[in-house]
C-alpha cells in the first residue's frame, strides 16, 4: 500500500490517529487523515470532563464531530475513555465513596449508550494501575470506591453497548514489568470470573525505543484470550524512526494485535511539546519515521 491504513488494511489492521475537534478546519490536517488513517481517537473530546462538565448534563457536540468525520469516510472509532482518574469535572473530583461509585457507572452507562453501535473499542477504564514496582491499584477517587470498580465500570460497558470491544488502557506497560504484571494478573482474573474484557490497549509512549521483551509483553496478554491495541502511539529521540518501525513489526508478528494508534499527526500536534515524537512534521511533512513504519507494515 501507499498509505498507513491502506497498508496496514492488507495485513487486517487498522492504522489510527489522535485528533482534536478543533482541527477539523486546518486543510493540511484533516488532508493527512483523511489520505492515511482508517481509524480517530478524540484527544480529549470523549473524556469524562468533556461529555459531563456539570453531574447529570451530557454533552456531546465535539465527540460527535470526531465520530460524524470518522464514520462518515469509514474510519473505525476508538472511545476514549469512560473513566480515568485525570480531566475529571470538577464535581465528580470532589465526590467519593457511594455517591462517586454510582456516579462513574452513570457516566459509564449513559455516555456508552450514547454511542452505542458506533465504537470499535472503548476505553473503560485508563491508566488505574500504579507507577513502580508494587503492581498495585493506583490510588485515586475511583480507586477509594472499593477495587471491584474496575469490573463494575466494564460491566456497566458491556450492557450499555454490546458491540464495542472493551479494552483496559494504559502506559508504562510497555514491556514486562511489575506494572504490566499487575494488569495481566487482573486480565487473568477477569476471563477466570468472566468479567467481560476484550483488549488491552499499551499507549507506548516511548523515547528512543521500544523495550526488548515489547512483542512477548503483547503476546502474553494476546495469549490471555484478549486483543492487544497500541493505542497512543508516539516517540522521541534520535533513533525514533528504528523504533517505529520496532513498535510496527512487534504488532504484525502478534496475531492480536488488531491496530496501532498515533497520538496526534503532525509534530505541533502534540501533547509532548518540543520532543516532535509523531510521523509528519510541522508543516505535514512525511518524516522518516513515516517511511520506517509504511515500510515495515
Ligand atoms: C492528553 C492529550 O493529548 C492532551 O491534549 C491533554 O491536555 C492531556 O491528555 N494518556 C492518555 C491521553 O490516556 O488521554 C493523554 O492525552 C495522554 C496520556
Amino acid at each position: 500500500g501507499t498509505t498507513l491504513g491502506a497498508s496496514a488494511a492488507e495485513k487486517g489492521r487498522y492504522f489510527g490517529a489522535a485528533v482534536a475537534a478543533g482541527k477539523l478546519g486546518d486543510s493540511t490536517y484533516v488532508g493527512i487523515l483523511n489520505r492515511e488513517f482508517t481509524s480517530i481517537t478524540a484527544e480529549n473530546e470523549m473524556k469524562m470532563d468533556a461529555t459531563e462538565p456539570n453531574q447529570g448534563q451530557f454533552t456531546f457536540g465535539n465527540g460527535d464531530r470526531i465520530v460524524n468525520h470518522a464514520l462518515g469516510r469509514g474510519m473505525k472509532v476508538r472511545g476514549h475513555t469512560l473513566t480515568w482518574h485525570q480531566q475529571q469535572p470538577g464535581w465528580m473530583q470532589r465526590m467519593e465513596g457511594s455517591a462517586l461509585r454510582q456516579a462513574m457507572l452513570n457516566h459509564v452507562t449513559r455516555v456508552a449508550s450514547y454511542y452505542r453501535g458506533k465504537i470499535h473499542s472503548w476505553d473503560v477504564v485508563n491508566e488505574a494501575f500504579a507507577d513502580g514496582n508494587s503492581g498495585a491499584r493506583r490510588d485515586s477517587n475511583l480507586q477509594r470506591t472499593g477495587n471491584d470498580w474496575i469490573e463494575a465500570a466494564f460491566r456497566a460497558a458491556r450492557a450499555a453497548d454490546p458491540g464495542a470491544k472493551l479494552c483496559y488502557n494504559d502506559y508504562n506497560t510497555d514491556g514486562v514489568n511489575a506494572k504490566s504484571t499487575g494488569i495481566y494478573t487482573m486480565v487473568r482474573d477477569f476471563k477466570a470470573r468472566g468479567v467481560p474484557i476484550d483488549c488491552v490497549g499499551f499507549q507506548s509512549h516511548l523515547t528512543n525505543s521500544a523495550p526488548g521483551d515489547y512483542q512477548a509483553n503483547l503476546q502474553r496478554f494476546a495469549d490471555l484470550g484478549v486483543d492487544v491495541q497500541i493505542t497512543e502511539l508516539d516517540i522521541s529521540g534520535s533513533n525514533q524512526a528504528n523504533a517505529y518501525a520496532a513498535v510496527t513489526r512487534a504488532c504484525l508478528a502478534v496475531a492480536r494485535c488488531t491496530g496501532i494508534t498515533v497520538w496526534g499527526i503532525r509534530d505541533s500536534d502534540s501533547w509532548r511539546t518540543g520532543q516532535n515524537p509523531l510521523l509528519f512534521d510541522n508543516s505535514g511533512n512525511k518524516k522518516a519515521a513515516y517511511t520506517s513504519v509504511l515500510n515495515a507494515l
